[in-house]
């Protein structure tokens, strides 16, 4: 059934805003509004008002904003034809009538929800009886106290054929099965869809269980078995523990989303309710909206691995057609290894605070994402990624959020690639700020360069160099952010070394803090623990940080040093290139001085990296 502009219309008009609220909050008059404290968040002193005239209510302090239809959903925790049906009641309207089709299915899902309903408590009969020790051993195992249990309603499906139909013999076999509690087999009896298995009931907006979400007791395949799409169950558009978190996620003003139903009950024993999940499936636009309509800012909270990680970016992608001013997501990104049910068991409300505190914008992981996507060494590189961020802009609904994100991409692109590049590099300064000794003190003519100083001179990086650079970054991984867009402009010519670079960086985003151990780990997952091996055996060249003993600090330096030396390379060599074309049309004196100085910097930039080589840049 489909209501007409026109009637919603005449619904909001016939109903006086104020009236309706104060039915449930006390309402003070405030000029030709009315204010109060807001119901959808703490406060001590009111910044919730209603207008009539414009039929609207607003809070400045969370934002939370809708006419009468949405009161009635978001704060009465209604449907929205319940809501409509309400409020056309006390407006003396007729809601106009549904065609027969839908009266006959309107009934039909009453006899599905009293079946979900009777099959859920039988569920937990069977739990809370002989055959559930079993199970209820599994939850004691797994810390789901009693009062989780009676919460999130978790029951057991005793290991048979047969006992639910049984049980559940009023509803009728063509029921139960429509239900999907029973699944039918042409030719056979229908028999027991969910045996053996934790039952984790799926409930709508209103509590009403919907579907199931069955779990193995311990190992075993499939380790979910969840209800098949039914008339009450659309499983893109549901969300695992949408009717708990809702009034929660008003309350604290967030709404955090996880992988799956254990991490919501896992936060739920952390005493954080505001949280849903998708149901194995990636994140769609009706889950989104979902979410949106609790929090303006939800926070996808997806494991480190990497699966999650592209699950993060599916739904990053799947949301730009969907943001606006004041609503997109935000993302965290949990420790490797780690799911939030890890989290709370090791560390309890506080990690999980901890975790949440500054979660990552959309644009940044956006950003983060593409920039680690590919390599970056050479201009075909550059303009595909400025072709793949105005693609992702593009698909942005909102045109003010879309500008903005254009105009922030341009920006960070700019920053890194404009020209004449990392002005910053070319200079001195930042090789001899380590030399507070000896200010201005003239440094040692070279030596004749050594072979490997001469390998290095040439446009590529030879490989000892290479694979000194990754080993580097593999000891102290915690430069690798920092120096992301350079890394990812090194000319790396071997394809697995360029690899294990591209996993370095993603590895680095993934996890902000990063450590040797699990580092190795990571690579080793990937496929490059060979790679790896020989990389870390490299030992042909004397930086400081190849060395075991080094200092950590200095290593961490060199290594920077080193980088950015080498990224400035190919900028400064195509530059000088350019300059010295130039002066074969023109000889001005800026022009050569400019050619001057970028023949400088290149000088300077190969000597750096000779010291670096040596293990005599600075020491202090
Ligand atoms: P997880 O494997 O992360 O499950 O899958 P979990 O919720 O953390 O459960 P535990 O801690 O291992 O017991 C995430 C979600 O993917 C869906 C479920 O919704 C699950 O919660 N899933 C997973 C399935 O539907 N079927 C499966 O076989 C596995
Ligand atoms: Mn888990």
């Amino acid at each position: 059934m489909s209501l007409s502009p026109q009637f919603l219309d005449e619904l909001r008009a016939r109903t006086t805003l104020s009236t309706l609220i104060a039915k449930s909050v006390k309402l003070q008059k405030a000029g030709r509004e009315f204010r109060a404290c807001c119901p959808f968040h703490n406060e001590k002193s009111p910044s919730f008002y209603v207008n009539d005239e414009k039929g609207f209510y607003h809070c400045f302090g969370c934002g939370a904003h809708g006419d009468a239809i949405r009161w009635m959903t978001d704060q009465g925790g209604l449907a929205f034809m319940d809501a409509v049906k309400e409020l056309a009641a006390t407006a003396s309207m007729e809601v106009p009538a549904a065609d027969p089709r839908a009266r006959e299915r309107a009934e039909q899902s009453l006899g599905l929800i009293e079946a979900m309903a009777a099959a859920a408590r039988w569920f937990e009969e069977q739990l809370a009886g002989i055959e559930g020790a079993a199970a209820r051993a599994y939850l004691d195992q797994r810390g789901i106290s009693e009062s989780q249990r009676r919460a999130f309603g978790i029951g057991y499906a005793p290991d048979s054929r047969g006992k639910l139909k049984a049980a559940l013999g009023q509803f009728g076999n063509d029921l139960l099965v429509e239900a999907g509690m029973l699944i039918s087999v042409e030719g056979k009896d229908p028999y027991d869809r969910f045996r053996g298995r934790l039952m984790i009931p799926i409930r709508d907006q209103r509590s009403r269980v919907i579907a199931f979400g069955g779990r193995i007791l311990g190992d075993g395949e499939p380790k979910y078995l969840n209800s098949p799409d039914t008339p009450l169950f659309d499983k893109g558009r549901t969300l695992f523990n949408i009717d708990r978190a809702s009034p929660a996620a008003r309350k604290a003003n967030r709404l955090i989303v996880v992988e799956g139903y254990m991490d919501v009950i896992a936060l739920d024993r952390a005493g954080i309710q505001e949280s849903v999940a998708p149901l194995g499936t990636a994140l769609t636009e009706g889950q989104l909206e979902r979410m949106w309509r609790m929090a303006e800012l939800p926070i996808l909270c997806f494991d480190g691995d990497g699966a999650g990680q592209k699950a993060a970016i599916r739904a990053a992608h799947r949301a730009l057609p969907m943001i606006a001013p004041g609503r997109t997501l935000r993302f965290v990104t949990l420790p490797q290894g780690q799911d939030p049910d890890d989290l709370v068991r090791a560390g309890g409300k506080a990690a999980v605070d901890r975790l949440l505190e500054a979660p990552e914008p959309l644009v940044e992981r956006l950003w983060k994402h593409e920039i680690a996507s590919a390599p970056l060494d050479t201009p075909e590189a550059r303009a595909g990624l400025r072709r793949r961020l105005s693609e992702l802009v593009a698909t942005i609904g909102d045109a003010s959020v879309r500008d903005q994100y254009g105009q922030e991409f341009r920006r960070r692109f700019d920053e890194i690639f404009s020209t004449p590049p990392r002005q910053q590099n070319f200079g001195r300064q930042k090789f001899e700020r380590g030399r507070p000794g000896r200010p201005g003190k003239w440094t040692p003519p070279l030596l004749p360069a050594s072979s490997q100083a001469r390998a290095i001179g040439g446009s590529g990086i030879d490989l000892a160099m290479t694979r000194a650079i990754l080993s580097g970054l593999i000891r102290y991984p915690d430069i690798i952010q920092n120096h992301a867009e350079e890394i990812g402009a090194l000319a790396i010519s071997d394809q697995k070394l360029d690899r294990l670079r591209s996993r370095l960086i993603s590895a680095a985003f993934d996890e902000p803090h990063l450590e040797c151990d699990s580092l190795r780990a990571i690579l080793a997952n990937a496929g490059l623990g060979t790679v790896m091996e020989t990389i870390l055996g490299t030992n042909g060249l004397a930086f400081s940080f190849l060395r075991s003993n080094a200092d950590s600090e200095r290593a961490r330096r060199d290594l920077a040093a080193v980088i950015a030396t080498l990224a400035s390379r190919p900028e400064l060599d195509a530059a000088l290139a350019a300059v010295t074309e130039q002066l074969k049309i023109v000889t001005d004196d800026a022009t050569l001085a400019e050619q001057e100085r970028l023949r400088a910097a290149r000088d300077e930039a190969e000597r750096v990296l000779i010291e670096l080589i040596r293990g005599e840049s600075d020491l202090g």
